[in-house]
């Protein structure tokens, strides 16, 4: 980031705490130039002892803060935006929000004035510092893209696409956790047929899920490529492959992802 800016963030939830984690343990803002809000503060009292301002108040901490992460509940939007209206500056602040389904023009109904607004949708994996975070923006400047966009980075990789792909990117990147792991779980299931024990059949599993992944990520290359060269002519990882896609796995990864989204289609408008 060209400077570092002081930070909110509204809901200090698990996501909200994990943002703040990430961005601290990057060295992006220190604790003390961090403002966590939440209204059950006893919950935040290891944080107040590694330094992160903690207080119940909004307005404090949007008043010393220019890049406010709103996290909480999507029903606890509308009274959250309501509280620090009167305080938002478009000239000094710019609003993230992490919230679920929630759209900018959403964002925007509740608010007086025209504000910088980023939206964002991280995952789980944030949680450990390997969020794959979606984002987009609107009346924000490219610098104030970019600063967001690498306090993101600091929580895993981030990348920024059209609003209108957002429904896209959280069936992809936050229900696709659930799906990558329901793989992991599947092999487990079936070395544990084949003789492993429970613990070594994940343990395999986890492990090799993430050096398939690794492959394509730090080799740059196409799946097929490295699948190419795990196939011997006539050999038990092709019986294995055809099989599956005889049952139907790359159609059944499609599919699920296309249901995921006409779901997400009739509960976020
Ligand atoms: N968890 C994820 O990985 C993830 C990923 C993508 C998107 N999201 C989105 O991020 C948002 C937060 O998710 P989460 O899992 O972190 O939920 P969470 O743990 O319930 O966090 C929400 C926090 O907001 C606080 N809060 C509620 N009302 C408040 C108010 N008026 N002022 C200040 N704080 C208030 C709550 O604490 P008190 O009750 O103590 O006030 C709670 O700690 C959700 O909208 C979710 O859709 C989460």
């Amino acid at each position: 980031m060209a400077k570092k800016h002081d930070i909110a963030i509204i809901g200090a939830g698990n996501l909200g705490i994990a943002i703040a984690k990430g961005i601290a343990g990057a060295k992006l803002a220190k604790p003390k130039n961090m403002f966590l809000t939440r209204r059950h503060l006893e919950k935040l009292a290891d944080l107040k002892k590694q330094k992160f301002q903690v207080t119940s108040n909004n307005i404090e901490a949007v008043q010393n803060s220019e890049y406010i992460f709103l996290c909480v509940q999507p029903k606890q939007l509308p009274d959250v935006l309501k509280e620090i209206n009167a305080v938002l500056d478009p000239e000094k602040h710019v609003l993230i929000s992490t919230i679920t389904g929630v759209e900018i023009s959403t964002i925007e109904e509740h608010l007086e004035a025209e504000m910088p607004i980023i939206r964002a949708m991280p995952n789980t994996a944030t949680a450990i510092q390997e969020s794959m975070t979606c984002m987009c923006g609107k009346n924000v400047s490219e610098e104030q893209l970019k600063d967001v966009k690498t306090l993101f980075e600091a929580l895993g990789e981030a990348l920024i696409i059209d609003e209108d792909l957002m429904k896209a990117a959280t069936v992809l990147a936050a229900s696709g956790i659930a799906f990558f792991l329901r793989y992991i779980r599947a092999a487990t299931q079936g070395g544990i047929q084949l003789g492993f024990h429970a613990e070594e059949a994940q343990k395999i599993a986890m492990q090799t899920a993430r050096g398939a992944a690794s492959l394509l990520v730090e080799g740059h290359n196409h799946p097929e490529t490295e699948i190419d060269k795990v196939t011997t002519p006539q050999g038990c990882t092709i019986a294995g492959l055809n099989e599956m896609e005889h049952q139907g796995l790359s159609s059944a990864v499609i599919k699920g992802l296309l249901a995921s989204f006409e779901k997400i289609n009739t509960i976020t408008q």
